[in-house]
């Protein structure tokens, strides 16, 4: 059975059929206004969110299906202490789906390996949103029309950005992308993700010096909820701030994107601005939901499996332990799995941390 549980779950060509399905649904919405009837999406949120939530349940309604689930764990038995594993295993009896955000690393994970019906990562810790960069990738398809070739900058916190972490992995695949990063060195982009690049990428320290480079800009929030020092929060927090003089600097046909909500990171006086994306984005963002749950129920009753690249192998308990403390190892007692990447890398099966 498919799950979505990062990026790379996906084949370049499901990526296509994906985004062909979701302009497809912009094009006859109709077509596709019963295609869900009957069947039910669980959205089984840990942490906060508005756009992932009320897109998936737009999107869910639109297929004509309904929904179902919780916006704050503590009001359902994960606050008596039940595990993802049993929440997921309950979840199954009652609907045909589930779109999950927890905010542990790899949550999602062992959601999918207990579950009987798919399973779509909708945001773990700092780990991936997979969901957000579907709607990154079709707002680059619509406004630019293409994958290859793009000079992708990616501002802001880089260490504890999802969105980042997930766009990497899928621009990283397309010919001739390259990457510009510009972040404070508090919250640099973390070494496995760096090693993924290889050397398509450069960090450079100012917006100022990045903006004549891209054709996308990619704008993140300093991710408060991550830090444990909150002074270190309000030190970094306003390091990077595109405003229309910086929006100068900038090529005439490149976009600004956010997968917001954004805090002081972008001015207001940058949003009328006709390269400003970041709220069409968030329309796409529904579509792209619209395709995904639509094709994983589909490929669930036609047993489709995955194309994706799956090379990696994965083996049992070896006696290693991930020593990410934000890690769902740390705190659910599932078996721990390792993993070895295609540089030999032992990695948590789960948060994708080198062992
Ligand atoms: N982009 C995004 O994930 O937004 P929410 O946290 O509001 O869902």
């Amino acid at each position: 059975m498919r799950h979505l549980l990062d990026p790379t779950d996906l084949s370049i060509e499901e990526i296509d059929l994906l985004m062909n399905r979701a302009l497809d649904i912009i094009a006859r919405p109709e077509a596709y206004s019963e295609s869900c009837h009957g069947k039910k999406l669980a959205t089984l949120f840990y942490e906060p969110s508005t756009r992932t939530r009320l897109s998936f349940t737009a999107a869910m309604m639109e297929l004509g299906g309904q929904v179902l689930g919780f916006s704050d764990a503590r009001s359902s038995s994960v606050s008596k202490g039940e595990t993802v594993a049993d929440t997921v295993r309950v979840v199954s009896c009652f609907a045909d789906i589930i779109a999950m955000r927890h905010y542990k690393e790899g949550a999602p994970r062992v959601a999918a390996d207990y579950s009987r019906i798919p399973i779509i990562n909708a945001g773990d810790g700092g780990h991936s949103h997979p969901t957000q960069t579907l709607t990154d990738l079709l707002t680059i398809r619509r406004e630019l029309g293409h994958f290859d070739h793009l000079t992708i900058g990616l501002c802001g916190d880089l260490k504890y950005g999802r969105t980042v972490h997930s766009l990497i992995k899928a621009m990283n695949r397309y010919e001739g992308t390259r990457f510009v990063l510009i972040s404070p060195k508090e919250l640099r982009l973390p070494d496995y993700m760096k090693q993924e690049l290889k050397d398509n990428y450069v960090e450079v320290s100012t917006l100022e010096e990045a903006m004549p480079m891209v054709d996308v800009l990619y704008m993140t929030r300093v991710q408060q909820e991550r830090f444990a020092d909150l002074q270190e929060y309000e030190r970094l927090k306003d390091t990077f701030i595109l405003d229309e003089a910086k929006m100068a600097l900038g090529r005439k046909q490149m976009i600004v994107l956010h997968p917001l909500p954004r805090v002081n990171e972008i001015t207001v006086g940058v949003d009328n601005d006709p390269r400003a994306a970041y709220f069409r984005q968030v329309e796409n963002g529904k579509f792209v939901r619209m395709a995904l749950i639509y094709t994983l129920l589909k490929w669930k009753e036609e047993g489709v499996v995955s194309a994706a690249n799956k090379d990696i192998q994965v083996y049992e308990d070896g006696g290693q332990r991930c020593s990410n403390d934000r890690c769902i190892t740390a705190t659910e007692p599932v078996q721990q799995q390792v993993y070895r990447d295609k540089d030999g890398v032992l990695r948590c099966r789960y948060c994708d941390h080198a062992i």
